[in-house]
């Protein structure tokens, strides 16, 4: 037991710092998934086929996906296609590669909770602000998409909580995220229970922490009163 306390002092610097690394791709990620998402509903819900379909395919794809192997397919398979192509040997940095597909990955599922959000709105509420000589864009920016944002935060704190968690996945392409720094600690001591055990708990706080912050500035917003 008392080893076993030793490895988790030891490894727990390591793991902290990967902790940090773990946050900021999933920030990152989030943040991007949000603005692709926003676009990606939009085009779903047009009724011009240029918009929808491009955005049907792009969502189907990814939710239809694991992760796991979209990361696999954007840092080895994409890289690999361009190198046979051009010729020239193509790396890419991971922690970029990883806030890239996970900000792709991100945003197929925001896209629909954006959706969902916008389709909850009353449908009299577009026809109000028509009538009024609004034109479509204009009532979806200034009237919808505002109403529609305080239902759409309880689901976005929740997508960032899983990403936080499936963001352990980037550890298979070397991105020295909180997963991967356990494990490189497991692979030098073999303590692998102590290890994954403190891993664990760190993301457990983070998940934690980052509920009760949703939940709290959801109070704020007053979600769920309207
Ligand atoms: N676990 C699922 C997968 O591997 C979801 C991944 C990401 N989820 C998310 N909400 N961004 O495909």
């Amino acid at each position: 037991l008392q080893s076993y306390i030793g490895h988790i002092i030891n490894v727990m610097p390591s793991l902290l710092q990967g902790a940090v690394i773990t946050v900021e791709v999933t920030s990152l990620s989030v943040f991007f998934g949000t603005i692709i998402g926003i676009f990606m509903a939009l085009g779903k819900l047009s009724k011009s086929k240029i918009f929808h379909y491009p955005s049907v395919v792009y969502i189907d794809f990814i939710r239809g996906t694991p992760l796991l192997v979209q990361i696999l397919l954007f840092y080895y398979g994409i890289p690999g296609l361009i190198s046979n192509v051009t010729g020239e040997p193509l790396r890419i940095d991971p922690i970029l590669a990883g806030v890239v597909v996970c900000s792709i990955n991100s945003g197929a599922y925001v896209a629909e909770i954006v959706r969902a959000g916008i389709q909850s709105i009353e449908k009299g509420q577009m026809e109000a602000a028509r009538s009024l000589g609004m034109s479509h864009a204009q009532t979806m920016k200034d009237i919808i998409l505002p109403q529609a944002f305080r239902r759409i935060m309880p689901p976005l704190g929740n997508e960032f909580i899983v990403l936080l968690k499936d963001s352990s996945l980037l550890a298979v392409i070397g991105v020295p995220e909180l997963l991967k720094s356990g494990q490189l600690y497991v692979a030098t001591t073999f303590a692998s229970f102590p290890v994954y055990i403190g891993v664990a708990l760190v993301y457990l706080v983070m998940t934690l922490t980052i509920s009760r912050l949703v939940h709290y500035s959801e109070r704020r917003l007053g979600v769920g009163n309207d």
